[in-house]
This record gives structure tokens, C-alpha cells and sequence, in this order.
């Protein structure tokens, strides 16, 4: 039965998107597997959007899709959400770029300063990547030292000092209290892993073992308030408590990576806890739909990048704060009020309990988790805390749910993590939960 369920939501999905397969054929002439960001690939191959607007997303065959997850996170707002479109097309006409600094990047820099207290000074990149990169780079700049802690499952980029224990088979990856460093991916140098101290995400006893073994070699800690590509899973306030007084005693530097998480609330997922971090980075929402990073924090520690005293860190780049990034972040931001905040957290809820009442009426296993409009649904009988447990999840039938939603007009990841947008209100989230209900009582059992 289930095996008849996965190829038939398979064989739809293929029946529907022949000029998307047509287009990855001749994409693999070029790209290798056809790809250029492994994020948004998918098996047997991902369908290709030409367009899209506010909630919808339509692919190359002219199916029109609900988007629960716009690019990643990135578009509370929608897509080409029209103000943000007016300034681009606005600053386009003025200029793509220029070889010095332009308004528009004091400004964005003026709004998250007031927005997150804990960012004295801000400094923008062209990715998250270049953020989680600057921020370790300061902490060990700061500190002298060059040891850095992360969770198990956090994911903060594809530079190579983050990229250990991200995805790990949790076969290779020792015991859940004490997890050993992997390399998430093949070409790290074997100095790198060895620095990155690895803690399992919300568990708060073994994480501070391990930091305690550990004090006066970490540069920093870096942890995602909401473990987001992984499965969308809040941390403990315990746990970031616990951080938080960890690395005040010891002298290492609290990164939030909030790339993700900024989204959950006005002031981020920092300011749903009430904790200070000493850095921030930030992508994603804050480009308003263009390549973005920034990396912020205490003025002791950005100070290092101050071109009037040094910089003791060098930090260039050729798009960095560009104008068109800048003017479609701050517009962004100026828009995402606290009454939109307001708005989407409960129409996000409602998702949630819609998704655990179907998985009820068909007798199936599920936890539903988030944060603000992030939500994460994961088939398995026990509450989602760590990696592990994410991990744990039935994985055959989250593809076949996957395929379904996409055969039902629904966009959302493959390991079924999303968000509602502001388009959206309750007939979007009643039709992800009625898509949702139908596919799973086509392949559950
Ligand atoms: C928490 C987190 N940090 C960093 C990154 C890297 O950002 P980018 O893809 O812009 O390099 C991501 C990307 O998904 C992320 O989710």
C-alpha cells in the first residue's frame, strides 16, 4: 500500500511538471546534477518557477502553487510585494551600484539598530554564510581563541568553519550527549573540525558539560534561537539561559545566527527570550528578496572592523551594502510592523493545530513545531527537542507528503518546514491543511 502511495504521488508529480523535468535535462548539461543551490533541490528533480506574486508561486507548466515558504524564509512580505518593487525599479533607474556608500545602507543599518538593542553597529555581507563567517572571525580576533561551540543540526552557512555536524547521520555521530564533530561535507581540512566543539540543541545539562570542559579555549558559541533548515524547533529558554551565562563567565562570544529566526519576532527570536546576545547575524527578511547577510553587536567587538582606527578585521566585498539590496530590505522593514507580527503568529497557529487535527482523524504520529510564522512538521510520536529527534521522523512518509502537497498546489521544503507570509490569511491556511489532510489520507497507513 505504502509502496503503491509513493509511486503514485510520484508519478502525478511527474505527469504535472514535464517542461520543469525538460528544463533540468538541459540544466544538467551545464550545472552539475542540473543544480546550483543544493537547498532547493529535490528528488526526482524540482520544479522551475517563472513567476510569482505575493503567496503564489507558478512553474514553467503554469501550475499555480500556494508558497509556504518563500525563498526560504526570506519574504514575510510575499513576493515582489509592490512597495519594495517601486523602490527598486525607482533606484534601478538611478543607479545599480555604485563604487562608494549610499543612503539607503545607513538607513537599513538605523532600523535594525533600533530594532534589536543588542546591535550597537551592523555591518552588511551578501549572504548569511558571509555573516556566520565575519561573526566567528571577530570572536576570534576578540578573544585570541579559536575554538568555537555549535549544536548538533545548527546550520550557519557553507563556510568551512560551521560546516561540521550539520546534517549528520546520527549513526556517525556518537552519542546524543556528547556528539562527536563530522564534517559535513567532503574538502574540510581536518584543523577546522578540529576546532568546532559540537552540543546537542536543547539539552541543556550535557550542552553545559561540554562548554565547562571546554572553558577558556571558545572563541564564540553560536547557536540559531530557532533550529530553523533543520526542522524549525525553539530553543529552551533554559537553554540559551544557560549559554547566555556560560559565556559571560567565560569570556567567549554569544553569536544568535537569527538568518532565520529575525523572522519570528519584530525584535527577533532574542528579543521573544529576552537575551542579549554580544553578535547577531542576520540574511534572509532583511533584503526584502535580495542577496543579503549582516553581522552585528557589541561596539567592542564590530570595533574591530573600523577603518578609522584600523580595521583590525578586513572586511570588503564588492556588492556589500549595495542600494537595491538596501532600499528592498528597508522598505521590508519599515512594513514588517509589530501589527504584522500580530497577525501572522496566530494565523501560523492555526496551521499548526490544523496539521495536528488531520494527523488525529487518521490515527497518525505527528509533532507540529515554530515559532511565530515558522512551523516545522515532523511525523514521529514524541516531542521534537534536538536534532536527533528530527531526525527520527519518518522520512518515507514526509516525501510522499512532500510530492503530495506539490500535486495538491502547495509549495513548501522537503523536509516540510514553512511559513505563512502576509498575503496569506485564514482561506491559504485552510487550504494547506485541507491539501494536507488529503494527501495523508491518501499515503498514511
Ligand atoms: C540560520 C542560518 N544561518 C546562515 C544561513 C546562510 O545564509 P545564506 O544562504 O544567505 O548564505 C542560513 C541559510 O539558510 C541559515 O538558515
Amino acid at each position: 500500500m505504502a509502496g503503491d502511495a509513493v509511486y503514485s504521488e510520484l508519478d502525478r508529480y511527474l505527469e504535472t511538471t514535464p517542461r520543469s523535468r525538460e528544463m533540468w535535462e538541459e540544466a544538467k548539461r551545464y550545472l552539475p546534477g542540473g543544480d546550483t543551490r543544493n537547498s532547493i533541490f529535490w528528488a526526482p528533480y524540482p520544479i522551475y518557477i517563472q513567476d510569482g506574486g505575493g503567496c503564489h508561486a507558478v512553474d514553467l507548466d503554469g501550475t499555480d502553487r500556494l508558497d509556504f515558504i518563500g525563498n526560504m524564509t526570506s519574504l514575510p512580505l510575499g513576493n515582489a510585494y509592490p512597495p519594495v518593487v517601486k523602490a527598486v525599479q525607482e533606484q534601478a533607474a538611478r543607479g545599480l551600484v555604485y563604487n562608494a556608500p549610499n543612503e539607503h545602507q545607513v538607513r537599513l543599518a538605523r532600523l535594525l539598530c533600533r530594532r534589536v538593542p543588542s546591535v550597537e553597529l551592523v555591518r552588511f555581507t551578501n549572504s548569511g554564510t558571509e555573516a556566520t563567517l565575519n561573526a566567528v572571525r571577530a570572536a576570534r580576533a576578540f578573544t585570541g581563541r579559536t575554538k568555537i561551540a555549535k549544536c548538533e543540526g545548527g546550520y550557519h552557512g557553507t563556510h568551512d568553519a560551521v560546516s561540521v555536524s550539520v546534517r549528520t547521520d546520527p549513526a556517525m555521530g556518537g552519542s546524543p550527549e556528547r556528539p562527536t564533530a563530522v564534517p559535513s561535507v567532503a574538502g574540510l581540512p581536518p584543523s577546522v573540525v578540529e576546532e568546532v566543539v559540537v552540543m546537542p540543541f536543547n539539552d541543556t545539562a550535557a550542552a553545559r558539560a561540554i562548554l565547562e570542559d571546554n572553558a577558556g579555549e571558545l572563541a564564540a558559541v553560536i547557536v540559531e534561537p530557532v533550529l530553523g533548515g533543520s526542522g524549525m524547533v525553539p530553543a529552551d529558554q533554559e537553554y540559551l539561559d544557560a549559554l547566555r551565562e556560560f559565556t559571560e563567565l567565560d569570556g567567549s562570544v554569544l553569536i544568535f545566527d537569527e538568518v532565520i529566526s529575525f523572522r519570528a519576532s519584530h525584535g527577533g527570536a532574542q528579543e521573544h527570550y529576552g537575551i542579549r546576545p554580544d553578535m547577531t547575524t542576520f540574511g534572509k527578511i532583511i533584503g526584502g528578496g535580495f542577496a543579503v547577510g549582516a553581522f552585528g553587536g557589541r561596539r567592542d567587538l564590530m570595533d574591530l572592523y573600523d577603518p578609522t582606527t584600523g580595521p583590525v578585521v578586513g572586511h570588503a566585498g564588492t556588492f556589500n551594502g549595495n542600494p537595491m539590496t538596501m532600499v528592498a530590505g528597508a522598505v521590508t522593514l519599515e512594513d514588517l510592523t509589530p501589527d504584522v507580527y500580530d497577525r501572522l503568529g496566530p494565523l501560523t497557529e492555526g496551521l499548526r493545530q490544523g496539521v495536528r487535527d488531520a494527523c488525529a482523524e487518521l490515527d497518525v504520529p505527528v509533532r507540529v513545531t515554530g515559532l511565530g510564522s515558522l512551523f516545522g512538521i515532523h511525523f514521529l510520536d514524541r516531542p521534537v527537542r534536538t536534532y536527533r529527534d528530527v531526525h527520527s521522523s519518518d522520512r518515507d512518509l514526509r516525501q510522499r507528503v512532500f510530492w503530495g502537497l506539490m500535486n495538491e498546489g502547495i509549495l513548501s521544503t522537503a523536509n516540510l518546514v514553512g511559513a505563512v507570509s502576509n498575503p496569506m490569511a485564514q482561506g491559504e491556511v485552510d487550504a494547506f491543511v485541507e491539501a494536507f489532510r488529503t494527501v495523508l489520507a491518501r499515503n498514511a497507513g
